[in-house]
């Protein structure tokens, strides 16, 4: 396989995919200004690896995994580093947690973590922090303030009721549509620590926030939803550039609230479809979002895939690689002033091209 450039993601998503969707003009804007703080990160989520029994594991979201990993590292240059979203495990158990990161140890270079609920609920997250660290914590590099949050916490009653066992837990927590279903939040004590780290940071300084549910508020029976989302925004007001980036979706999002951009990212084990689309339901999505098309389910990638982020001057583009689909590139659009898919367009009577139905 070759290797995969920057320039071929921004113009086109990546080298795996066919034309090319980007003017040259954008691409030459885009690099004509590369300064120490523009750089680039691969981000990787949501692969929810899941133990049949002893050393065997569902073989599709093993390839998801293995897929976006050999990926990354054909990247010419190569990203900074890469992050990954959360629910490395479909059940938190370790020896989902130990394969999940025995396959992503095939990264070059360093990987971030944040947990996801199916890592987190088993145990209330031991076992992840035992092996990966805290899981809350922030970074400076190349003059960008990235933050990780844990926004998958709910209320404490709830959490520490008495279960019989903590699967018991855990498999309340990975249902959708549960109504004994908890909403997800930060909480008042990581909201403070968050407080006091941007308080030493000066408000020009670009700021991305790494969590794994939306840091917004979208579909609450499915978890699409941080309960104290708007008081997380708040701290993040004072700043000029801020970008939310987010897993759990599983599946294309875009939004901008404010002087906050928001993206999702794609998992690598599988897609869930848009609320929208579920008519028993009332829903509603980011109104910058274009709708993924599926794939074909027949494929056993279907509408799975990973993220190639370029920072340039503090904000961020998202080029999502899509394995047998069309790749997207939704990037800021300083004149519009929030992000904007450059490959499927928003607005009135514009859809996706659907490829594969
Ligand atoms: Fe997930
Ligand atoms: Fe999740």
């Amino acid at each position: 396989m070759s290797k995969i450039s920057r320039r071929e993601l921004l113009s086109n998503g990546g080298a795996l995919l066919a034309a090319s969707s980007l003017p040259i003009s954008l691409v030459e804007v885009a690099f004509g200004q590369d300064s120490d703080s523009n750089f680039t990160f691969a981000y990787i989520s949501d692969s929810h690896i899941t133990q049949i029994k002893g050393n065997e594991f569902v073989r599709n979201w093993d390839r998801g995994l293995i897929r976006a990993v050999a990926e990354t590292n054909l990247l010419d240059p190569s990203p900074d580093f890469v992050f990954y979203g959360g629910d490395i495990a479909q059940l938190g158990k370790p020896e989902e947690i130990d394969h999940g990161l025995e396959i992503l140890s095939g990264l070059h270079g360093d990987v971030h973590y944040v947990m996801g609920e199916h890592d987190y609920y088993v145990d209330l997250g031991e076992y992840w922090r035992k092996q990966l660290g805290p899981d809350h914590y922030s970074f400076d590099h190349k003059g960008v303030h990235f933050v990780v949050l844990n926004s998958i916490l709910t209320h404490e009653a709830w959490m520490h009721q008495k279960w019989d066992t903590g699967m018991d837990r855990m498999k309340q927590m990975a249902r959708l549509d549960n109504p004994n279903g908890q909403p997800f939040m930060v909480g008042d004590s990581q909201r403070e620590w968050l407080r006091k780290d941007l308080d030493k940071i000066s408000k020009d300084t670009p700021i991305v926030v790494l969590s794994h549910s939306p840091l917004q508020k979208i579909f609450k029976s499915w978890n699409f939803w941080t309960d104290d989302a708007e008081q997380v925004q708040a701290l993040l007001h004072p700043f000029d550039k801020v970008t939310v980036l987010y897993g759990h979706v599983h599946q294309i999002q875009t939004n901008q609230i404010g002087n906050i951009s928001f993206h999702a990212a794609m998992a690598t084990a599988w897609p869930w479809p848009y609320p929208s689309t579920y008519r028993q339901k009332s829903s509603y999505m980011p109104k910058l979002t274009v709708e993924m098309n599926r794939a074909d389910p027949f494929f056993e990638r279907d509408a799975t895939g990973w993220q190639f982020i370029d920072m340039h001057s503090g904000r961020t583009d998202v080029s999502y690689l899509l394995p047998d689909n069309q790749n997207r590139v939704v990037a800021y659009d300083e004149s519009a002033g929030h992000p904007v898919d450059r490959t499927n367009k928003a607005g009135a009577g514009s859809k996706p091209p659907l490829r594969h139905y």
